[in-house]
């Protein structure tokens, strides 16, 4: 990509469609700072513009974290109105993410903490080491969770878990985790990289399309009624079929060969 080095704290690798991000603070376990959130903000306008990226991978870097959540030596200092302005930013740019178009998939090593589950959440697959620590301990600090933590946790858990993890600041486990429906997959440690690599390979051997349509309904139909959802749905199969991949998916199955999809 030839604007990675146009990046302070984040690194950009392609491999083939899938393009990886790495959030580079490991000395601050990749906590996240404005320019951090900044940095992705540009990172996914970027992956939703160009369309030979089908697929992103997000991690941080070294072996102890994911991201250790929102950069506390910055949340110390703020005013409400920055503040304001702190938490309408990484909102906006986990957003984005949210509402990318293409998967994104994070991949969890170590702590996933605050900001850093946050930002997690809003990637549309978790595939964690089982090493994997999460939750929102802000409390402790004497917040909430200001990224969209109290929302997207409850869509994705429940009102019970959202409560507990937030209101106790406990982090739990990899397998409870799982268990809460806020890991899709726990692998060890040491497999953690090539099995989100496989599985972002074969998101990017999917119909973009069809991909698209699919994260769109998921998540325009988790937020509105169903029968809105529902004509959403409608909508985004009828345009699939518009696709020269739809015409090769279904032609390669009647031929008995894997189709290959050319994003058109
Ligand atoms: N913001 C800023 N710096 C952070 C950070 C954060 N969220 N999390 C970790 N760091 C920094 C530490 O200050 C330390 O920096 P230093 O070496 O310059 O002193 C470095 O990262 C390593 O962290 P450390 O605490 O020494 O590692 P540890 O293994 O002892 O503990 C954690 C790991 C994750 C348990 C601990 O770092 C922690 O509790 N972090 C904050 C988690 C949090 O509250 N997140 C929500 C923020 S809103």
């Amino acid at each position: 990509m030839s604007t990675a080095a146009a990046f302070q704290h984040l690194l950009i690798e392609d491999r083939d469609a899938v393009r990886i991000v790495t959030i580079n603070r490991p000395d601050k376990l990749n906590a996240l700072n404005r320019e951090v959130l900044t940095e992705l903000r540009d990172v996914f306008r970027a992956i939703a513009e160009d369309p030979s990226v089908r697929v992103a991978v997000l991690r941080g870097a070294g072996e102890k974290a994911f991201v250790a959540g929102a950069d506390i030596a910055e949340l110390a200092a703020l005013s409400p109105t920055q503040a304001r302005d702190f938490s309408q930013h990484g909102q906006r740019m986990m957003r984005g993410i949210e509402l990318l178009g293409k998967p994104v998939i994070a991949m969890i090593r170590g702590y996933a903490l605050g900001g850093g589950m946050e930002l997690a959440m809003s990637c549309h697959l978790r595939i964690a080491a089982d090493n994997a620590k999460v939750g929102q301990p802000e409390i402790n600090l004497g917040v909430l969770p200001g990224f969209g933590g109290t929302q997207r946790l409850l869509r994705l858990a429940g009102r019970g878990a959202t409560l507990e993890l937030c209101l106790t600041g406990a982090p739990i486990n990899a397998q409870r985790a799982f268990e809460l429906g806020l890991l899709n997959r726990i692998v060890p440690a040491e497999q953690l990289e090539d099995a989100t690599l496989a599985l972002a390979a074969q998101l990017a051997a999917a119909a973009p399309q069809a991909l698209r349509g699919i994260l769109d309904a998921v998540q325009i139909g988790g937020e509105c009624g169903i029968d809105a959802g529902l004509e959403f749905e409608t909508q985004a199969f009828a345009v699939c079929t518009s696709t020269n991949d739809m015409r090769e998916g279904t032609k390669a199955f009647l031929e008995r060969r894997k189709p290959v999809f050319r994003g058109d």
